[in-house]
């Protein structure tokens, strides 16, 4: 297994592969995301030690664990995130559709745009309006669109994400008038709108009150006819409501994060084979 030592952004933006990139697909298929056997370290500090997992097509995969164990760390790896943090460097290979993501055919922007990301924090653009935080991914990609497909898309990504109807009267408002759960729906709009084929979540809710909460877990429940979703959460109840598969993380004693136990969240929450797997979905560490 070879260490990937991380490179510039640029680097790997501004390199033309030598071949053509056929293996990448449609944005809108349904694709399944797998992770074989990733390390992650930062300076000689190793935070993760050999990680697989599978993550269906179409469904949502929770990733639970206590605090400081990897979860933030692995869902950067998995859009090539990590390697952007100064002395980061990981092992192991991400594949999208069973193509990795850290060949060098695939270029980071591709990557990126392919398998989006939604923060703790909702982070729209504050000043700039509604309708154009939905497209402004649209300018980093430098997609072309007329203005009535970009209406289109404005539209399309704001109902999809559950906002369209709150905010159909004031598209020309700034993001950031809106309420905390609005803003974590503007920013699901946003990713949206580039046609990820994975969306990342990262503890999405947890500075929601539990009205928006619930709102955004609907949201999730009909994203996945066409994105498939891992969402990080520390709300036990949240994961069982909207995970189909669900993987367990745990870092023991000063060793680095590892899955203890992954499965259907059924089997997780009901009869996990592992007896700290149960100790922690019941409640008695973490
Ligand atoms: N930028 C960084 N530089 C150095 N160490 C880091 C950095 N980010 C995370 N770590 C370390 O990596 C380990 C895993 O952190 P990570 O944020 O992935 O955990 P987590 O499971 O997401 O925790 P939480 O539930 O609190 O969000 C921790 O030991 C953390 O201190
Ligand atoms: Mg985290």
């Amino acid at each position: 297994m070879t260490k990937l030592e991380p490179e510039s952004a640029d680097a790997m933006t501004t390199s033309t592969p030598t071949t053509q990139l056929q293996s990448v697909p449609e944005a809108r298929d349904l694709a399944a995301l797998e992770a074989r056997s990733i390390s992650a370290w930062f300076g000689d500090h190793k935070v993760l030690d050999r990680v697989s997992l599978f993550m269906p097509a179409g469904s949502v995969t929770a990733l639970i664990g206590p605090s400081g164990c990897g979860k933030s760390t692995f869902l950067r790896i998995l859009n090539r995130m990590h390697e952007l943090i100064p002395h980061a460097s990981l092992a192991g290979e991400v594949l999208l559709s069973g193509s990795d993501i850290y060949d060098t055919r695939w270029k980071l922007t591709d990557a990126r745009r392919a398998i989006g990301m939604v923060f703790q924090k909702p982070n729209p653009f504050p000043a700039m309006s509604i309708a154009d935080n939905v497209t402004a991914g649209l300018k980093l990609t430098g997609t072309k669109a007329s203005r009535e497909e970009r209406d289109d898309l404005i539209e399309r990504c704001l109902t999809k994400a559950g906002l369209w109807n709150e905010v159909r009267d004031r598209l020309r408002q700034p993001g950031g008038a809106l309420s905390g759960g609005q803003q974590q729906r503007l920013c699901i709009a946003r990713s949206l709108a580039v046609r990820p084929r994975v969306l990342l979540m990262d503890e999405p809710c947890s500075a929601l009150d539990p009205t928006s909460t619930r709102r955004i877990e609907q949201t999730i429940a009909e994203l996945t006819r066409e994105v498939t979703i891992v969402i990080v959460t520390h709300n036990m109840q949240q994961a069982a409501r909207v995970s189909q598969q669900s993987a367990f993380f745990l870092a023991e004693q000063g060793s680095p994060g590892v899955i203890v136990e992954a499965g259907t969240t059924g089997t997780i929450f009901g009869s996990p084979s592992d007896s700290r797997t149960a100790d922690y979905v019941n409640g008695r560490f973490g």
